[in-house]
């Protein structure tokens, strides 16, 4: 079952990012983002392993989505849409949109956002090393309480149109 993950699940932590991210945070920046408190960070544990997991920084109305990541075991399965669901609804009522960067050959992951209602709204030329790539920046309103956006839910977005 999904929860809120806190400082004692650190090795789990560090054990998925090593696995499905690769070098992404140092292990003393999982512990600092374990225990931040505007940073929000979930996870799917079974046994003393994590499936999956998302973190958020919450900065005023906004949540930026710095983290998504499910075991190469666990792909295709949901999870991955599972977690990011459950992160979006643990956001407090103060958030108003969300907005995150991905890789723009992360086809997959691009596919999963943009099925939730994100927008693409910039692209970072060059942002991402080994290998090197363009970063897209995405967006979407949040509305308190709902969760899953299909593609075409912002079609009347005032400020993108
Ligand atoms: C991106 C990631 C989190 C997706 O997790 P997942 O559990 O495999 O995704 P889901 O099973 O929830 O599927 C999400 C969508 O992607 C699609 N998808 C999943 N695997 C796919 C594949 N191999 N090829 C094409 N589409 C795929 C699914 O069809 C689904 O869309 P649908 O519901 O419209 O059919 C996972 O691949 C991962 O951890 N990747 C490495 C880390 C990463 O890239 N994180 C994102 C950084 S911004």
């Amino acid at each position: 079952m999904l929860r809120r993950l806190t400082s004692l699940d650190l090795e789990a932590v560090i054990r998925l990012a090593h696995l499905a991210l690769g070098k992404w945070w140092s292990p003393a920046q999982y512990q600092e983002e374990l225990q931040k408190s505007h940073t929000l960070f979930v996870g799917f544990p079974q046994e003393s392993a994590l499936l999956s997991m998302a973190a958020a920084w919450l900065i005023l109305d906004e949540a930026h989505i710095v983290l998504l990541a499910v075991h190469p075991a666990h792909r295709g399965k949901g999870l991955g849409r599972l977690t990011l669901n459950y992160l979006i609804q643990q956001f407090p009522p103060t958030i108003s949109h969300i907005t995150l960067e991905v890789r723009s050959q992360n086809s997959i992951a691009l596919h999963l956002y943009q099925s939730l209602g994100f927008v693409i709204l910039g692209r970072r030329p060059r942002y991402y090393q080994n290998p090197e790539d363009d970063a897209l920046i995405l967006w979407r309103r949040h509305e308190f309480g709902v969760s899953g956006f299909r593609t075409g839910d912002f079609r009347n977005t005032p400020e993108l149109s």
